[in-house]
């Protein structure tokens, strides 16, 4: 953790009620840049409590400033895998290794994003939480582990933090700034939207991409952002929220016996079972969330063995929804308590594919349909077919803009950027190579796109052709894999142009990948380090230094997912 001071770090130092005290340092490390949000608001929130506060990214943090203070909080996001940030890397390691001195002086607390949907729930805030145990430090508030949607969360730990610093909010003078989502109306009087106050647009036009015959099923979707004042950068995701569907809706009623008539206190406020059921819960994928509830309340014995066993438990979770375990599992439960075993209505990302700098009030999205039969039953996603199968042109649907401030073009318009995007991966790039078009910039651009089938799944052929006319996309190498008998994938194009691919990376190029995580993101990080070990004749333990550095600089981005 050599990092030279860092530039992103702002030292917010307050009047404190209590000048003796050593600032409250808060480290994030964050995938999207909401930890490093919710970093900066909390900063604010405890200068207008009195004290100093000092916010860093835990990659520009120097170990030593450890002795600095005695009150340290930790914001920090899980990817899919259990894996931490790249940010938090370093530091963690830190504190697992043995070279990690004890910190009897140190109070600390963490707030662990994450998405209950993965098995690895959390794992990273949990992991600090383990380490800094183990170094004697102490816990000043429990950790609190948040779903997707973590503004009460994050606000119950914000108040309990403040509490225990031991300074009562109620001394802020006015200064006091809520969460985001909870802020008033602009001056103007022109609402705010965002995850908790969805904006309604309407969908324009819907095209399903592929062609006939084709095995895929991808959506473009362009919808109108009207007078919204809604903003995005190229990067960005979309958040959607999905209505379910009447077959999931009435087989859920079905199972619990009832009509659907019955009025039932939602947390959105009261309504029928049926529009709760619709519109506030998802029915699609069974989180250990669920099966922990059902357990604490009934005490069946055989759901806490499946959760006693992790194997057990993915096994069970895996390719079942709500409707098998309520079937399972069946209860004498009233509808309200079975609501509170279910997952809030969560929204979807999905990356954005346009650039307002050419679309203007309008955003696009890419959406490719999931659909898989499993334990005897077709199952499709929660979101993707609300999108691919309940929504017309114009119908309206719920969105906030949900920024990713860890993809981003390069700031310089002359620097040259790879994009490894096969299927849905492509999108972002789309926004990308627009918002380039329309600014004029001059930098050169690569895609490396990859689908199934040349004829029917190229996605934005036609685009991509006119761009690389028009010289706003400089090269673009594609892999069809099911064209010819052997698999070829992003990764192999790569490889196939591994000599120029080297030379752009040494000519400042940034790297981006998107799409899939579990194996292409991975695939492609090995084809990269293959192609630094091999053209620039470097060991594997340098690779991995130059990729490092890659990453760190901000030069080599991923949105996977
Ligand atoms: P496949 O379906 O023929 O296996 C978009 O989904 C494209 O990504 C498809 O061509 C798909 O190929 C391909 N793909 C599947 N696994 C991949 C991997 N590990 N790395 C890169 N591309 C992959």
């Amino acid at each position: 953790l050599e990092t030279p001071l860092p530039a992103e770090r702002q030292d917010e130092t307050a009047p404190s009620t209590a000048p003796e005290a050593k600032p409250v340092y808060i480290l994030y490390g964050t995938h999207t840049g909401n930890s490093e949000r919710l970093a900066g608001e909390a900063a604010k929130r405890i200068k207008a409590a009195g004290r100093a506060v000092k916010v860093s990214d835990m990659d520009s943090f120097k170990i030593k400033e450890l002795s600095d203070t005695d009150q340290l909080l930790i914001i920090v996001s899980t990817d899919g895998d259990g894996e931490p940030p790249v940010q938090a890397e370093d530091f963690l390691q830190y504190l697992q290794s043995s070279k990690a001195r004890k910190l009897d002086h140190l109070s600390y607390s963490i707030l662990a994003l994450g998405d209950t949907s993965y098995t690895y729930f959390c794992k990273t805030g949990k992991d600090f939480e383990e380490a800094l145990e183990k170094l004697n430090a102490s816990s000043m508030v429990p950790r609190i582990d948040c779903d997707v949607d973590f503004e009460d969360d994050y606000e119950r730990w914000i108040k309990e933090v403040i509490t225990a610093l031991g300074q009562l909010s109620v001394s802020h003078n006015g200064l006091l700034i809520g969460f985001p989502g909870d802020k008033t109306a602009p001056q103007d009087g022109s609402p705010r939207y965002d995850r908790k106050h969805p904006f309604s647009a309407t969908v324009l036009q819907k095209i399903k991409l592929n062609g006939r015959g084709s095995t895929k099923e991808t959506y473009h979707l362009e919808l109108d952002l009207g007078d919204s004042g809604l903003r995005y950068e190229p990067g960005d995701a979309l958040g959607i929220y999905a209505l379910n569907s009447n077959r999931l809706v009435d087989g859920a009623l079905g199972l619990l016996q009832a009509s659907g008539e019955e009025l039932v206190e939602s947390y959105r406020g009261p309504k029928t079972l049926k529009d709760a059921l619709m519109e506030d819960y998802e029915l699609t994928p069974l989180t250990a969330v669920s099966l922990r509830r059902h357990a604490e309340i009934t005490g069946n014995k055989e759901i806490k063995e499946i959760l006693a066993d992790d194997g057990r438990l993915k096994k069970y979770l895996h390719g079942r929804d709500i409707l098998d375990f309520i079937a399972a599992y069946p209860a004498d439960l009233s509808p309200e308590i079975w609501l509170s075993l279910l997952r809030k209505n969560t929204p979807r990302m999905y990356s954005i594919a346009s650039s307002q700098g050419m679309v203007g009030d309008e955003v696009h999205v890419l959406v490719s349909a999931v659909r898989y039969s499993a334990h005897g039953r077709s199952r499709e996603g929660h979101c993707s077919s609300f999108l691919a199968d309940r929504i017309q042109e114009g119908d309206q649907v719920g969105i906030f803009v949900d920024p990713n401030t860890r993809f981003r073009l390069p700031a310089d318009p002359d620097a040259p950027v790879i994009m490894v995007g096969p299927g849905t991966g492509i999108a972002p790039y789309r926004a990308f190579i627009q918002e380039r078009a329309s600014r004029g910039d001059e930098g050169k651009s690569w895609l490396f796109f990859g689908e199934r089938n040349f004829t029917t799944d190229f996605l934005y052929q036609a685009e991509w052709l006119r761009h690389l006319k028009e010289g706003t996309l400089t090269r673009a190498s594609v892999a069809f894999s099911r064209d010819q008998r052997e698999k070829v994938y992003v990764q192999h194009k790569m490889l196939e142009h591994g000599k120029e691919l080297f030379d752009w990376l040494e000519n400042g190029a940034h790297f981006y990948v998107c799409g899939d995580r579990e194996h292409m993101a991975k695939d492609v990080d090995k084809s990269l380090s293959s192609i630094i070990r091999e053209y620039g004749g470097m060991s594997p333990e340098k690779a991995a230094a130059y990729i490092k550095t890659l990453q760190h600089s901000g030069r080599y981005q991923s949105d996977v997912y």
